[in-house]
């Protein structure tokens, strides 16, 4: 018994050697300085910590709870989520004077420690040596010192669910060390101070659940290493700047639950994006949401609900196998039907849009789809809503039945069908002609024989052209703001351009309305005012179905004038005919014949128009495929109407060979060729000015 006990006892014994060479308690562990060590101990009272956490007659540095030394200084002093004494709680306060006698402090954790009070302006005279402070969910009120900004070893600073007020100090553009700046859910105000975009070691910024104001600074996007990038509920308004495109590293980007507005810029995601999660939710965006964000493929969420934007989703599938991505796209204005981008999120929310069709199978396992226009599904639209919304950007419902028969599907099929379209493409350039000059003669000849009696009828204004810039504006649609026409097309960027016109560039654009516009930019120092003037003159004389229609206009920038046109959903009979192949998935579709020949008819009755029915006569001078404009219906829809010549003789007889002359030089002007309106117009005025007695 005696024997078996003390071998016992010296097994234990030799355990504790073991352990105690294993783990050698270092002599720097000792806490070594008497004056932190007062320090402590002035701490523990003033803030009412329990003698459990930090036991007297014992040395700190090993043994007291959140404290950590090295080289017999205090190195990390972490009180997070203690609770103080009974006397400690009855009056509890931010009462951390003490902290500047420890020399070697990096790190203060408070978090979940209640500090009423505000954060004393020493923090960043006296604690120079701290790299962490972590003072969340501690109820402290007041302002952010702007001393803090001395800090310059800073490199994570946590101050959120506090109650902090007043502004950001712009001198936390100078912690150059910060990686982590998270001030959420506090109720700081004013702008986000410029100079935070200079922190280049920055990986997360949080300042979501604040009332912060204004727009986005441009210098945010020279945030390299981000990562984290949250400013979800502020009062943060404006465009959000293509600059932040600079965040190259960026995986999450929260924005919602602001008053965000306008496009959003496609540079954001350019890839290679590392987004995983990006939350625009509860913003006023609008427009298309650009397709590159379907193909991100880390995407695991994506919530752009309660926003505006008016688009189809894009027919290609990036990930065809599900994975646990979940998209929220309610609230928004999406049409048409659902596509196979789709197919990757575990969980949809597509409620509150306008997408129209049949609900493919792999949307309907875990999806919400109420107060849509779709098929066969509970809670959806009305008929009216439906028509209406698809009216209104000139597209046509198709009234809950089934969809139209799709052609040219198939993969294998495509080299025919590219063949089959360069050949209908020549055979129907073909047509076109013999049907121009079918309709001409024929129209000629029953003009000749009812002359002046249906002249003037369709035209809506027959009156010869006055002497003078008599322009009715009030007749030319809308008049638009500039900064109407900037958030319509994202301050005309590059993505939203279609093309470089001779008249002007054009931009794809939507208004606020959500309606889809093309607005030309004309630009008067590289084009002549004449160009514009004598479009706005024409729309302000002849309307016509087969003419495109002007919305309206904006004229108050002196050098920039800009068009509006309605957007005409199946481009040019250029890009109809050799349509784009979006992806391999997606066959070419071309045209079929019956709408061929409805579009060279419907070419036809528009030059027709202009050269029979307006008086005087009108020469396109610009009849190619991409002036042919075809609205969602593949009706024909005139555009390039600046290039219009008046005819000022008669010469109906002659009308085929006229329209297919080409202008004559300026020299000429006068004669009885061809009159551009404008010379028309404005030479005849200067003429009666200056030149005539
Ligand atoms: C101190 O901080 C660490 C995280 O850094 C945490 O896990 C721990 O619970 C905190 N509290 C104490 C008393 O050590
Ligand atoms: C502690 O002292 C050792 C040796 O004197 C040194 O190498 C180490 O850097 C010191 N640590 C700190 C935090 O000062
Ligand atoms: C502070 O302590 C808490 C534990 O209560 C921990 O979760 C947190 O990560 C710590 N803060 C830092 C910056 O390490
Ligand atoms: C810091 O330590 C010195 C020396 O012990 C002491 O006089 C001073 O009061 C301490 N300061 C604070 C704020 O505790
Ligand atoms: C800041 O960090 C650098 C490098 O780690 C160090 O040399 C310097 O002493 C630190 N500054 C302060 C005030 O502790
Ligand atoms: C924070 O402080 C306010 C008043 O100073 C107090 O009403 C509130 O209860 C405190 N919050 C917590 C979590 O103690
Ligand atoms: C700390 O910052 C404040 C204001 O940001 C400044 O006035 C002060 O001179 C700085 N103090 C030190 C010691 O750097
Ligand atoms: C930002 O802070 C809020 C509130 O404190 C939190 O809910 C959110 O998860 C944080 N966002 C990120 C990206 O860390
Ligand atoms: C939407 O954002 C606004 C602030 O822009 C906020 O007041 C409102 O509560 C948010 N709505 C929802 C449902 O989050
Ligand atoms: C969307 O636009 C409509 C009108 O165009 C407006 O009434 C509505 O408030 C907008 N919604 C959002 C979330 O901005
Ligand atoms: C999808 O799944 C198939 C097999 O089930 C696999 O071969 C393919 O790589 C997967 N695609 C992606 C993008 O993960
Ligand atoms: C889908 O979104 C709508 C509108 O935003 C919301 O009312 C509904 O609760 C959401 N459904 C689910 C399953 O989250």
């Amino acid at each position: 018994m005696v024997d078996q006990r003390n071998i016992g006892v010296a097994l234990v014994l030799f355990y504790l050697l073991l352990l105690s060479l294993l783990f050698k308690p270092t002599v720097e562990q000792r806490l070594s300085s008497s004056i932190e060590f007062t320090a402590l101990f002035e701490l523990r009272s003033s803030l009412g910590l329990k003698s459990r956490d930090w036991p007297r007659k014992v040395d700190p540095c090993s043994s007291w709870n959140g404290i950590r030394c090295e080289n017999g200084s205090v190195f990390e002093i972490n009180i997070s989520g203690f609770r103080r004494t009974t006397v400690g709680r009855q009056n509890p306060r931010f009462a951390v004077d003490s902290l500047v006698n420890f020399t070697r402090l990096v790190s203060f954790n408070a978090s979940k420690f209640l500090l009423p009070g505000s954060i004393p302006d020493w923090f960043g005279r006296r604690l120079l040596t701290l790299q962490v402070l972590d003072l969340r969910s501690c109820n402290i009120t007041g302002v952010i010192p702007s001393s803090i900004g001395n800090l310059s070893n800073l490199s994570i600073l946590y101050l959120s669910d506090n109650r902090l007020t007043g502004a950001i100090p712009s001198s936390l553009g100078r912690l150059l060390s910060l990686s982590v700046l998270d001030l959420s859910n506090n109720l700081l105000t004013g702008s986000i101070p410029p100079g935070i975009g200079a922190l280049s070691q920055l990986q997360i910024l949080n300042l979501s659940s604040n009332s912060l104001r204004f727009s986005i600074p441009a210098q945010l996007g020279d945030l390299d290493s981000l990562v984290d990038l949250d400013l979800s509920s502020n009062s943060l308004s404006g465009l959000v700047p293509e600059d932040l495109s600079g965040l190259r590293n960026l995986q999450r980007m929260v924005l919602g639950n602001n008053g965000l507005t306008g496009l959003l810029p496609v540079n954001l995601f350019r890839s290679p994006s590392l987004l995983q999660v990006i939350v625009l939710r509860n913003n006023s965006f609008t427009g298309e949401l650009p397709e590159v964000i379907w193909s991100i493929s880390g995407l695991n969420l994506l919530d752009i609900s309660q926003n505006n934007f008016t688009t189809e989703l894009p027919n290609f599938a990036s990930y065809d196998n599900a994975t646990a991505a979940v998209l929220d796209i309610s609230g928004n204005k999406f049409y048409g039907s659902l596509t196979t981008v789709l197919r990757r999120f575990s969980s949809m929310n597509l409620s509150e849009n306008y997408f129209e069709g049949s609900v493919p199978d792999f949307v309907l396992g875990n999806a919400s789809l109420g107060t849509n226009c779709l098929q066969n599904v509970s809670n959806q639209r009305t008929l009216t809503d439906c028509v209406s919304f698809y009216g209104e950007r000139g597209l046509s419902f198709d009234n809950f039945g089934p969809p139209p028969p799709e052609s040219g599907k198939s993969n294998s099929n495509r080299n025919r069908i590219i063949l089959a379209a360069v050949l209908g493409g020549a055979g129907f350039i073909m047509l076109l002609t013999l049907f121009l000059l079918l309709v001409l003669r024929v129209r000629t000849r029953r003009r000749v024989s009812h002359r002046g009696i249906d002249v003037g009828q369709v035209c809506a204004e027959t009156t010869p052209p006055s002497p003078g810039l008599a322009i009715n504006f009030s007749s030319l649609g809308d008049l638009f703001t500039y900064q109407q026409l900037l958030q319509a097309t994202g301050n005309f960027t590059e993505a939203n351009l279609i093309k470089h016109g001779h008249s002007g560039d054009l931009f794809k654009g939507i208004l606020e309305s959500g309606l889809p516009v093309v607005i030309k930019r004309v630009d008067l120092q590289s084009i002549k005012k004449e160009v514009y003037l004598s479009e706005l003159d024409f729309f302000n004389r002849f309307t016509h179905t087969r003419l495109v229609p002007l919305l309206g206009h904006c004229l108050e920038k002196e050098n920039e004038k800009f068009l509006v046109y309605k957007y005409m959903p199946n481009g040019d009979l250029l890009s109809s005919l050799y349509r784009k192949i979006n992806s391999e998935t997606d066959g070419l579709q071309s045209l079929d014949w019956i709408t061929r020949l409805k579009i060279a008819i419907g070419a036809a009755e528009g030059l027709s128009y202009l050269h029979h029915e307006c008086t005087p006569p009108i020469v396109h001078r610009d009849v190619r495929a991409s002036s042919i404009l075809l609205d969602d219906k593949f009706e024909v829809r005139l555009g390039s109407l600046s290039k219009f010549c008046l005819q000022e003789d008669d010469g109906r007889q002659n009308g085929i060979t006229r329209l297919l002359q080409l202008p004559r030089s300026s020299s000429e002007r006068g004669s009885s060729g061809p009159m551009c309106l404008f010379h028309l117009l404005y030479g005849r005025m200067y003429r009666n000015q200056h030149l005539l007695p």
